[in-house]
C-alpha cells in the first residue's frame, strides 16, 4: 500500500487516532477530553472539552518559540505603490492592542463582528483581534452591495463593523464608508460602533459618536491578551451563496479548524514552517480565510496579502513578480486568474522575465480547472499545476494531490484523490452507491473532519435540510460528478441554482428574485453560462408584462444596475434577453436545465414533462442573439 493509501485509510478508520494525532501540533490550554463527539448525529463535534485560543496558535507561541522577527505578512500593493514586512513580533503588538481597543468597546467571547475590507494587513489584524478575544468575525467580501451587507448584519448582529475608507480595485477608487452607511440604513438591526480605517487616497466621512478612527483608538489602547475558548466555540462566521436569497452562514470552530489546517499546510500543500506562500484571493471568501490568514500563520510561514489583479497591476507578469521577489513557494489561485493572464499573454512572455527558482507547486481551486488552462500553465510554467477541489462549508480541501504525502501522477480534469478524513461517495439520485466512471451527486460519508462546518449560524434547522437529510449519513456536497476506477474524482460543476462567476460562488436563484422585483417582468429565469474568462456568467431571460413597450437594450440596463445595486459589481450580471415565454414542465417548473444547456451548445434530450416543445426553439432564438447557444 502507498503512503497516500495508508494514511487515507487510516484517517476513516481510526479518525480519532489520526486526529488526536494532528492535534498535538497545536498549542492546547485545556487538552480535549474526547477527539470525536459523536453524541449527538449527525451533529458531529471534534476535540470536546478542549480550550486553546486559534490567535495564539497564530501568533504568540511563534514569538514565544523564537520565530518574532521572522516576517509573517508580506503586504504587497501594485495598486498603492505599497510593500510592507510585518515581523510575527511586530503582528502580534498591532493584534494584542487592536483587541485591546475592541476589549474597551465592551466586544468580549462570543460576541460578533463583521470586517468589510479590502486586501490590506488591517483586514488580518481584525481578524486575529477578534481571535484572540474569543470574539466571532464575519468577513463580507469588498464587491458586495450595501443590501448584502445589510442582510449579513441583520444575521450576525454584530456589535462593531470594521471598515476601510475606501480600496483600490484595478484602476478605479471605491469609497467603503458611503457602502457601509447605506448597508447600516437599511438593515433592521444597528451595530454601536464602527471603526474606519482612513486610507491615504480617500477620506471617510466621520459621524461624531458614532464611527470611531482605527489610528486613534490604538493610540489609547492597551494590549489585551489571549481569551481560551472551547475548542468547539464558534472562530467565524462566513456567509456564502445557497439557493435563495438568504445567505447561508458558515460557522467555523476553533479547535478543529486550527488543527485541520496546520495539517493541510504540511501534508497537502508540502509547506514548512518559514517558507513563503501565497494565496492570491481575497480575505472576503473562504480561501481567504483559510489560506491568507488561518493556515499559514499558524504554521509560522509567511504569508502574502496582494492588493491587486493578475492583470493590469500594472501588466500580466504581476504574479511572476510577486513569486520572483518575495522567493514564494507555493502558490494558490482561481483557473479564472490564469485565464486573465493567459488572455493577455498567451505565450507567457513574462514568465521567462522573473526568476521563479523558489517556486514549487502551483494549487488552483474555486471552480473546474479547464484542461486548455491546466496544460497552459503547466507547459510554460514547468512546475506541477495542482488542481483541488473544495467548498466554503469544508474550509480546506476535499481532494487533492497531497503534496506532503505523495505525489501522484496528474489527470487533467480531475481533482485527484480525496484527502484523508474525506470519504467521498457518488450516489445516485435514489441516493445508492454507484460505481467507477458513473457520473452522480458527489457527497462525503459521515462525520466530516475536523475544520468542516459544524452547522450554520443560528439555522440548525436548515444545515440539517440543506446538507444531511437530503442522504442521510451523507454530507450532500451539491456538485456533480465521478470517480473513476483509480479513486480518482471528477468534479463537473453544481447540481443547484449556485453558479461560479471569475472564482466568486453566487446563487442565480438570488438574482431571479433580484429580477422579478422590476415592475415591467412578469416571469423570468437566470441561468449561469459558460464565459471563456470567468467560467461563468449569468444571463437573465425575462418575459415582460403585458402591453409593455421597453426595448431589449432598456430592460437589459435596468436590470444590470439592479443587480448591481442589490448583489454586487461580481456577479457581473450583463446579459438579459426578453423572451415571450418560458419552457416549463406542465406542472409548471423552469426548465433551467435544459436553457443552460442551449446557451452552452451541448446536446440535450428533450424533457418528456415538457408542455410547450416549441419554447425551445424560440430560446435558442434568443440566446443566439446574444452570442449563446453556439454549438460545440
Ligand atoms: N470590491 C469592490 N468591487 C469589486 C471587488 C472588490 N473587492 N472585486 C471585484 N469587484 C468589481 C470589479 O471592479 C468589477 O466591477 P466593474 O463591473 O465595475 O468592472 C466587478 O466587480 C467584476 O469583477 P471581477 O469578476 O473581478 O472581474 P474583472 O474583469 O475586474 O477581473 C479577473 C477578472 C479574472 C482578473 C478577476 O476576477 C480575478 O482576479 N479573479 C480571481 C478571483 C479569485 O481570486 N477568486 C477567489 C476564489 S479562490
Ligand atoms: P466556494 O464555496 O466559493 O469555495 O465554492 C465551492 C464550489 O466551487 C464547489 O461546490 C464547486 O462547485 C466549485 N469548485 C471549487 N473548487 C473546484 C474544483 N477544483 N473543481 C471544480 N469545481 C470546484
Amino acid at each position: 500500500m502507498g503512503k497516500y493509501e495508508e494514511m487515507f485509510q487510516r484517517s476513516i478508520k481510526d479518525p480519532e487516532g489520526f486526529w488526536g494525532e494532528a492535534g498535538q501540533a497545536i498549542t492546547w490550554s485545556k487538552k480535549w477530553d474526547k477527539v470525536l463527539d459523536d453524541s449527538n448525529k449527525p451533529f458531529y463535534r471534534w476535540f470536546t472539552g478542549g480550550e486553546m485560543n486559534t490567535c495564539y496558535n497564530a501568533l504568540d507561541r511563534h514569538v514565544e518559540s523564537g520565530r518574532g522577527s521572522q516576517v509573517a505578512i508580506i503586504y504587497d500593493s501594485p495598486v498603492t505603490s505599497t510593500l510592507q514586512k510585518i515581523t510575527y513580533q511586530q503582528l502580534l503588538d498591532q493584534v494584542s492592542r487592536f483587541a485591546g481597543a475592541l476589549k474597551g468597546l465592551g466586544v468580549g467571547k462570543g460576541d460578533t463582528v463583521i470586517i468589510y475590507m479590502p486586501m490590506i494587513p488591517q483586514a488580518a489584524i481584525a481578524m486575529l483581534a477578534c481571535a484572540r478575544l474569543g470574539a466571532v468575525h464575519s468577513v463580507v467580501f469588498g464587491g458586495f452591495a450595501p443590501h448584502e451587507l445589510a442582510i449579513r448584519i441583520d444575521d450576525a448582529r454584530p456589535k462593531v463593523i470594521i471598515t476601510a475608507s475606501g480600496a483600490i480595485e484595478g484602476k478605479k477608487t471605491l469609497e467603503y464608508k458611503p457602502m457601509l452607511d447605506r448597508a447600516i440604513e437599511q438593515a433592521g438591526y444597528k451595530p454601536q460602533k464602527s471603526i474606519i480605517f482612513q486610507r491615504s487616497f480617500v477620506k471617510a466621512a466621520m459621524t461624531e459618536g458614532k464611527d470611531l478612527d482605527w489610528d486613534e483608538l490604538l493610540k489609547n489602547a492597551q494590549p489585551a491578551g489571549c481569551t481560551p475558548v472551547k475548542a468547539t466555540d464558534p472562530l467565524y462566521i462566513l456567509y456564502t451563496s445557497g439557493t435563495t436569497g438568504k445567505p447561508k452562514g458558515v460557522v467555523r470552530d476553533n479547535g478543529g479548524h486550527a488543527v485541520a489546517l496546520r495539517w493541510s499546510m504540511e501534508y497537502i500543500y508540502g509547506v514548512k514552517p518559514g517558507d513563503v506562500y501565497w494565496a492570491a484571493s481575497d480575505v472576503g471568501w473562504v480561501v481567504g480565510h483559510s489560506y491568507i490568514i488561518y493556515a499559514p500563520l499558524l504554521t509560522g510561514c509567511t504569508t502574502i496579502i496582494y492588493e491587486g489583479k493578475p492583470v493590469g497591476t500594472p501588466d500580466a507578469g504581476a504574479f511572476w513578480r510577486v513569486i520572483s521577489e518575495h522567493k514564494v513557494k507555493v502558490m494558490f489561485t482561481a483557473p479564472t486568474a490564469f485565464r486573465a493572464i493567459k488572455k493577455e499573454d498567451p505565450w507567457g512572455e513574462f514568465i521567462g522575465k522573473y526568476d521563479l527558482s523558489a517556486f514549487k507547486y502551483l494549487f488552483l481551486a474555486g471552480e473546474r480547472l479547464d484542461p486548455d488552462t491546466y496544460h497552459w500553465a503547466h507547459d510554460l510554467l514547468k512546475k506541477p499545476g495542482i488542481d483541488h477541489w473544495w467548498q466554503t462549508e469544508t474550509g480546506w480541501p476535499i481532494t487533492a494531490n497531497c503534496m506532503g504525502i505523495e505525489e501522484m501522477p496528474i489527470k487533467p480534469g480531475s481533482s485527484t484523490r480525496p484527502v484523508p478524513g474525506f470519504a467521498v461517495t457518488i450516489l445516485d439520485s435514489n441516493g445508492k452507491e454507484v460505481g467507477p466512471k458513473v457520473t452522480g451527486l458527489v457527497t462525503i460519508k459521515l462525520p466530516l473532519p475536523p475544520g468542516t462546518l459544524p452547522t450554520l449560524w443560528q439555522a440548525d434547522d436548515r444545515f440539517l435540510e440543506s446538507y444531511l437529510k437530503v442522504y442521510p449519513g451523507y454530507y450532500f456536497t451539491s456538485d456533480g460528478g465521478y470517480i473513476d476506477e483509480d479513486g480518482y474524482v471528477y468534479i463537473m460543476g453544481r447540481v443547484d441554482d449556485v453558479i461560479n462567476v471569475a472564482g466568486h460562488r453566487l446563487s442565480t436563484g438570488e438574482m431571479e428574485e433580484v429580477v422579478s422585483t422590476h415592475k415591467d417582468i412578469a416571469e423570468c429565469a437566470v441561468i449561469g453560462v459558460h464565459d471563456g474568462l470567468k467560467g461563468q456568467v449569468p444571463v437573465g431571460l425575462c418575459v415582460l408584462k403585458a402591453g409593455v413597450n421597453k426595448s431589449e437594450e432598456e430592460i437589459r440596463k435596468d436590470l444590470s444596475s439592479m443587480i448591481r445595486d442589490t448583489i454586487g459589481p461580481i456577479a457581473s450580471y450583463k446579459e438579459t434577453c426578453v423572451v415571450k415565454r418560458l419552457p416549463k414542465t406542465r406542472s409548471g417548473k423552469i426548465l433551467r436545465g435544459t436553457m443552460r444547456k442551449i446557451a452552452d451548445g451541448e446536446a440535450y434530450t428533450m424533457p418528456s414533462t415538457i408542455d410547450d416543445p416549441a419554447t425551445l426553439g424560440e430560446i435558442e432564438e434568443a440566446l443566439k442573439k446574444a452570442g449563446y447557444a453556439h454549438k460545440q
